[in-house]
């Protein structure tokens, strides 16, 4: 079994990028596929960046870079607000797993959170966490090259990306606080951060947490449970031969994957997305699944993946499991300490779907009992609805952006 998926991962990861023992560098870059792109007659959008899409949208967008305490140089977009309201702080939105800022706008003008938000006179700032294509950077390390460049999971993008967006941008607009929007890992970031570093929720008038992804406890995902007790053996075999970075972008499969998607989308990105996320065909309508994977699987580290496998085994919402001997090191403990969500005192809202995989209702309970300050526990009144509905869903503009909107009505000074 484990020799398959690494059989597997080894041929997803003809990148741009294959850190190698030791500081060997093995490139698999493609050269630029856009010409080719443009030929086959794919949508455009599918391969624009976030700032080629404000551009042809009519959005006026720019790009700032955030430093954080370790060293992670970190792209972050904003949108300039379509008006000028003064009431209105800035918001900041948090992308999911091997995902970026694009997802929050690659549906276009109509239906793109980030340009609605805009047209609402928000100002907006996506942010790219580390190990994103947009976020490969280090003052020292070289994502190609150092190993160490990797060492990190959603623990350190909660722990110092976050928190570095979140200054960042409140020193730009001399404001006191934003707003947060997370969707999927963008929820467990935002939660690692109010918990572990709690004087941040000060800082945060309220949080819209989509699709959060915080216990993990009998996921329904064919093969979830499997790959997570295995997750360990997979991490260890993958560092052995090199590994370190996982779905990156300029890569064989990336490449492949959105080619098919182009012209099967519901076939194929659909099945893909129905497998591991719950999604039923037609809830996107074709072309935003197409576009879309030009824009999602674009890089995470493997450290990521096994931290979720260990959420899933261990049923708890806590730190990385380092094994015995290294844990005493690091944590002064035997086991990883839990997260403690009580200590997230910011109001927060967390909107969920009945047929989301990885965010369950059982578990959404489980985090709704805990959190002090939660506003409301919003379920899409929409049993198709699922993970990436929220973003990209048929309808979302009604079910999901108009609610968003509302609550930040009522928290506007
Ligand atoms: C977006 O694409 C344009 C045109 O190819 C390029 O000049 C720019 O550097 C890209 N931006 C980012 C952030 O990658
Ligand atoms: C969790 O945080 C709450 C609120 O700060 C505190 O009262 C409680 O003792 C903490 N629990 C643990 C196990 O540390």
């Amino acid at each position: 079994m484990i020799k398959y998926i690494v059989i597997l991962l080894y041929f997803q990861q003809f990148t741009g990028s294959i850190p190698t023992q030791p500081n060997r560098l093995i490139s698999y870059a493609l050269p630029d596929t856009r010409p080719l792109k443009k030929a086959l007659g794919f949508y455009e959008d599918t391969y624009l960046n976030f700032t080629e899409l404000t551009t042809k949208y009519g959005y006026p967008s720019e790009k700032h870079t955030v430093l954080t305490e370790d060293g992670y140089l970190l792209t972050v977009f904003r949108i300039l607000p379509k008006c000028i309201d003064k009431q209105k702080i800035p918001i900041i939105l948090g992308h999911g797993l091997v995902d970026s800022s694009d997802s929050w706008i690659f549906t276009g003008s109509e239906t793109g959170f980030g340009f609605i938000l805009s047209n609402n006179c928000y100002d907006v700032w996506a942010a790219n966490f580390r190990g994103n294509t947009y976020s490969r950077k280090h003052v020292r390390f070289d994502p190609n090259k150092d190993p160490d460049y990797w060492e990190f999971s959603f623990h350190e993008v909660g722990y110092f990306d976050l928190p570095a967006i979140i200054d960042y941008v409140l020193s730009k607009t001399a404001q006191s606080q934003a707003y947060y929007v997370g969707q999927s890992q963008g929820t467990t970031d935002f939660f690692v951060m109010a918990s572990q570093r709690p004087e941040y929720n000060d800082k945060i008038r309220l949080s819209i947490q989509l699709a959060p992804v915080v216990w993990l406890r009998n996921l329904k995902v064919p093969g979830a449970n499997i790959l997570a007790r295995e997750s360990k053996n997979i991490k260890d075999l993958l560092y052995a031969i090199g590994f370190r970075e996982l779905f990156a972008k300029q890569q064989v499969i990336h490449t492949i994957v959105e080619l098919i998607c182009q012209f099967i989308p519901q076939t194929a990105c659909g099945t893909f997305l129905s497998l591991t996320t719950g999604y039923v065909y037609g809830s996107i309508t074709s072309k935003n699944l197409a576009v879309s994977m030009g824009h999602l699987i674009v890089g995470a580290s493997v450290k990521t993946l096994a931290h979720f496998g260990q959420l899933i085994v261990s049923g708890d919402f806590q730190q990385y499991d380092e094994g015995v001997e290294e844990n005493i090191k690091k944590y002064g403990t035997i086991k990883p300490p839990k997260y403690n969500v009580s200590r997230v005192s910011s109001p927060v809202v967390l909107i969920c779907a009945e047929n989301d995989y990885l965010s369950s209702l059982e578990n959404i309970n489980v985090l709704s009992s805990r959190l002090p300050n939660l506003v409301d526990r919003y379920i899409v009144p929409e049993l198709t609805w699922s993970h990436h509905n929220h973003l990209w869903g048929v309808r979302a503009t009604e079910y999901v952006f108009q609610k968003i909107l509302n609550y930040f009505d009522r928290f506007n000074a």
